[in-house]
């Protein structure tokens, strides 16, 4: 007979903030981790905060973050918070811009293009754009990791993920193309309105349709070639939707980008974060050439998708980096209906959020949360297995399905660098943390290498 209203509820604490409207936002955005660190410390598990004119609930640590993964889109929505900024990029049709239960039949396509016998095709693909690659850095000097990653994953994502047609013209202008495109991910895109004229909406709309041009033309290409390729693209070109529509070329090109987008910077930084996690440890290195040599053979140049998936010490490098430098920094859903989590009420209109890298580093979870210890995942004991205080990769029903590309991806490419190069910091700099780009890549990103001697 007695119903509250909302503001009589129990609500999630609120970070306290100065300035109104702009709320936290300057705070948040010096070093967002350390201030939900600070946040959880204070307030627990649950704890609202302000930023331009809008509230985020953050629900941190295994047990409260399962209110968010477990939940449907009905009621904690992603579209209508991840639209605004993906679906200029991708295009219409694909992704956030289509109801929740067409993108994951589409998903559903992904996957079967990404299974292991793709992944065994792969490999060899990976291992001769990363060795061509490589090339332009001789024998030893200082470079740019994050940049080479950024230029090289393109190449092997395009190769491996988009068939040969769109490989063979990924030339200049489409780099060009992808790095507009991409400039459309950013804190302008996601604040800001999107009639507005800005020269970087501009460049990326442009670039949104020359590429969706080129793509349709790879498309016919194979189409009318009548060439059968064991790859995604013929696979969403058979593809069909549950009541037997085949995709149109406007939705294949879409996921094209969209599968080129995803796996992008998420992928790059996380193979430059992992070089510098190894460039530290010399002993790290020496033992990850052992492994590759005991699992290759000696000479140990054949490289095969079995071999990278045996190296279990190369594996948990990639998964103790996806802990201590998980690219998505922030999963956002817009809440629809009212929720309860641990005694409090989150209302419509808030947006709910879970923050890998704070799960990731929960005290009360993780043994030494701070230290790289790719080896804490042998012993279960000393690592939690609760269930989502490891999340690089989402779960539930938005969960990535690039996890096994990205692990094969990276992997490999390290594979081979271990076999050319001897890495180390410069001057024992490691790289700090750049918290102004939406992924957090490394700052100064310049390691050392010489050719190895053994
Ligand atoms: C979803 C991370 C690589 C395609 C996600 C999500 C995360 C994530 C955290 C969940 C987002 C959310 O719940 O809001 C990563 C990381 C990667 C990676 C850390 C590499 C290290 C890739 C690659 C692809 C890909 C290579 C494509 C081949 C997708 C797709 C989704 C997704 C299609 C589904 C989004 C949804 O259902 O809303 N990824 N990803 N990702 N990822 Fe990835």
């Amino acid at each position: 007979r007695f119903r509250q209203n909302a503001s009589s509820k129990n609500l999630p604490p609120m970070v306290p903030y100065s300035v109104p409207f702009v709320g936290s936002a300057v705070q948040f955005g010096l070093n967002p981790i350390e201030f939900l660190e600070n946040a959880y410390e204070k307030y627990g598990p649950v704890f609202s905060m302000k930023m331009m004119g809008s509230v985020f609930t953050y629900v941190v640590g295994s047990d409260a973050s399962a209110l968010f993964f477990n939940s449907k889109n009905e009621d904690l929505n992603a579209e209508e918070i991840y639209g605004k900024l993906v679906t200029p990029v991708f295009g219409k049709g694909v992704a956030y811009d289509v109801p929740n239960s067409i993108f994951l039949e589409q998903k559903k396509m992904f996957k079967t293009g990404l299974n292991v016998s793709d992944f065994k095709r792969h490999v060899p693909l990976l291992i001769a754009e990363t060795v061509k690659y490589f090339e332009r850095w001789g024998d030893e000097g200082e470079r740019n990791l994050f940049e080479a990653m950024a230029e090289l994953i393109v190449l092997t994502a395009s190769r491996c993920l988009q068939g040969e047609e769109i490989r063979e013209v990924l030339n200049e202008e489409v780099a060009q193309l992808y790095s507009d495109l991409d400039g459309g991910f950013s804190h302008e895109a996601w604040l800001l309105p999107a009639w507005l004229p800005l020269p970087s909406f501009r460049r990326r709309d442009a670039a949104q349709k020359r590429i969706k041009e080129i793509f349709f033309n790879a498309i016919q290409k194979r189409r009318t070639s009548g060439r059968h390729a064991e790859d995604i693209l013929q696979t969403l070109i058979e593809a069909t939707y549950k009541d037997g529509r085949h995709l149109t070329d406007d939705e294949i090109s879409g996921m094209l980008i969209g599968l080129l987008m995803a796996g992008q910077h998420t992928s790059s930084t996380t193979g430059s974060w992992l070089g510098f996690f190894l460039a530290k440890d010399q002993a790290l290195q020496a033992a990850l050439v052992d492994e590759q040599k005991h699992i290759c053979g000696e000479p140990y140049r054949e490289v095969t998708f079995e071999a990278i998936r045996d190296m279990s010490l190369l594996d948990r490098c990639v998964k103790e980096t996806l802990r201590l430098r998980p690219p998505i920094m922030t999963m956002m859903r817009m809440v629809k209906t009212e929720q309860e989590v641990k005694g409090y009420v989150i209302p419509p209109g808030h947006q709910i959020c879970v923050s890998p890298p704070v799960n990731q580093r929960v005290k009360d979870t993780w043994e030494s949360p701070n230290t790289f210890d790719p080896d804490r995942y042998l012993n279960p004991d000393t690592t939690s297995d609760t269930k989502f205080s490891y999340v690089p990769f989402g779960a539930g029903r938005h969960r990535c399905i690039g996890e096994q590309f990205a692990y094969v991806q990276i992997k490999t490419i390290w594979a081979v660098l271990l076999q050319k190069y001897e890495f180390d910091l410069v001057d024992g700099y490691f790289p700090e943390t750049n918290f102004a780009t939406m992924i957090h890549t490394p700052k100064n990103p310049i390691i050392r290498y010489k050719l190895r001697q053994n």
